[in-house]
């Protein structure tokens, strides 16, 4: 192996699998293994053999089918442990037992031993191991609150009884990066004979410093990195296996290492962990979170349509994403509205565009996200009639008892007027209201409801249909309560029914809907 080179060591259905409500079935574990072995992960941790006979059949499965990976079960220090996790891995092309005791203070307490009986049980269960396979891994656990002496003892031992990884986990999470590097560089100064075998690093996160302590290990020396999917694990996970390889990949100029992942299979194996171990992926996780490649500022949209590398260090192709996503919200400017309005195949002038950046900012301001469908939604609503009938107040009182009731303010040509009305429920309410300000004899020909997105913050476009001495008119209007929706509807299409009483003939149809499509 070249100086270069970091090993990924993959234990997602080992720890990962062992944290709290993370198991997965005997066909999920096969799936993701192939995965792993397909993506280039360099050793697969599939398993505990000794655990169960679920676990034994997952990972002498594993090994059976694994085609590049060295596949790797855990073993605790004692020959039943081992033998048994040698007769599941026995078959794999590549296998490697991976045994391990805990040797810090706490730990040694556990199973009462002194630290020379300690360093016996050593030495015996690594020869023992050596025996059954020429891939062996050692595990002194907390090895990072493990006296340095101690640590360097138990080390040597290890190595000499055939020992050819030896890893240093960072068990509860407790380490820090500058300390982690001077752990590995300490143990390849001091140990004899620790050049001629790998060291690997495997830190928890529980202070949030898994992947910069891994990082800081193989500057320090390591040249395995055990990691997880979605950084799963014990308590607040493991070092996340696409944080450390796209780290490795975009800051080669500070860490000149490679692995030999093809990291474009990220994003598939992430979605299928989440999917599989019921763990889902926080918004905000760095690289396979669902925002990692979204930007919705206006400064960042901006910046991001003229040149994608203002705000992104990588290309979403890298990971396996298809493109990143501007999501239009609250914090969009015109830049952006402008970019999915052509997207969506609307060309507007500019002061269509600013009439309708206006109305997208209302709307933005209720909605947590706005879709496609709702700007679809606002471009069609965007047409300019004159206004003689303009919404000023609605409050609308609904409940199981009584009549329903509305009060409604209009500004009818620059004037407002006010009226309380009944109805049998708001929206009849509502309209009773609009008719007692603005008496009309048009009759109403169709009223619809859509929900244009999902969620309870949808849009609702409602959409009115008026006829009056069969001139018909039709109104719409879009908003997150259906009953302003409503009046905005109707009042939409009773303004184009008087722009028609003085500019068309009976019979015409008016249509307040502008869609370039449509
Ligand atoms: O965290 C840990 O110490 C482990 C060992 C079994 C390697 O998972
Ligand atoms: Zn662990």
């Amino acid at each position: 192996m070249t100086k270069d080179r970091v090993l990924i060591f993959d234990t997602t259905l080992r720890d990962g699998e062992q944290s709290p409500g993370a198991t997965m079935t005997h066909d999920e574990k096969l799936e993701i293994a192939d995965m792993l072995d397909e993506m280039g992960v360099d050793i697969i941790e599939a398993g505990f053999p000794i655990a169960s006979e679920g676990d034994f059949r997952a990972v002498s499965e594993i090994a059976e089918r694994a085609r590049s990976a060295t596949i790797c079960g855990l073993a605790r220090a004692n020959y039943k442990d081992i033998d048994r996790c040698w007769e599941a891995v026995k078959h794999a092309r590549s296998p490697r037992i991976h045994t391990f005791i805990g040797t810090s203070p706490l730990h040694r307490a556990i199973p009462n031993l002194t630290q020379d009986e300690m360093a016996q049980r050593i030495h015996d269960t690594v020869s023992h191991a050596r025996n059954l396979c020429d891939n062996i891994q050692w595990s002194p656990m907390d090895a990072t609150r493990t006296e340095h002496d101690y640590l360097c003892r138990v080390v040597e031992i290890a190595i000499k009884a055939g020992a050819t990884t030896i890893n240093i986990p960072d068990t509860v999470g407790y380490t820090a990066p500058v300390e982690s590097a001077d752990l590995i560089r300490m143990l390849l100064e001091r140990v004899p004979g620790a050049d001629e075998i790998i060291f690997a690093t495997h830190c928890h996160n529980d202070l949030g410093m898994a992947t910069a302590n891994a990082l800081a290990a193989v500057a320090g020396g390591a040249r395995q990195i055990e990691c997880t999917i979605n950084g799963l694990g014990e308590r607040a996970g493991n070092t996340a296996l696409e944080e450390v390889v796209m780290a490795l990949k975009v800051r080669g100029d500070i860490m000149p290492y490679q692995t030999r992942v093809d990291t474009t299979k990220i994003m598939a194996i992430s979605r299928r962990v989440a999917t599989v171990s019921g763990f889902a992926v926080q918004f905000n996780k760095a690289i396979v979170g669902k925002n990692a490649f979204a930007h919705e500022s206006g400064i960042h949209q901006d910046g991001m349509l003229k040149n994608a590398e203002t705000f992104e260090i990588m290309r979403p192709a890298d990971v396996g994403l298809a493109a990143s996503s501007l999501p239009l919200g609250k914090h969009s400017g015109r830049a952006a509205l402008r970019a999915k309005l052509k997207d969506l195949g609307f060309d507007l002038a500019d002061n269509q565009l600013n009439d309708l950046f206006v109305r997208f900012k209302d709307l933005a301001d209720r909605k947590k996200e706005v879709y496609d469908d709702d700007i679809i939604a606002l471009v069609g609503l965007n047409d300019s009639v004159e206004d003689h009938l303009k919404l000023k107040h609605l409050r609308v009182v609904c409940g199981t008892d009584g009549p329903q009731t509305a009060d409604l303010t209009l500004e009818v040509d620059g004037k407002d007027q006010s009226v309380h009305a009944t109805g049998d429920g708001p929206v009849d309410s509502a309209f009773n209201a609009v008719k007692a300000l603005f008496p009309h004899s048009a009759r109403l020909q169709l009223y619809q409801v859509h929900a244009v997105t999902e969620g309870t913050d949808a849009q609702a476009t409602v959409s009115v249909r008026l006829e009056e001495e069969g001139r018909i008119a039709t109104g719409q209007s879009a908003d997150t309560d259906t009953v302003v929706a409503s009046v905005k509807a109707y009042i939409n299409a009773l303004n184009r029914l008087i722009v028609r009483r003085t500019k068309s003939a009976p019979g015409e149809d008016v249509k307040g809907v502008s869609y370039k499509d449509a």
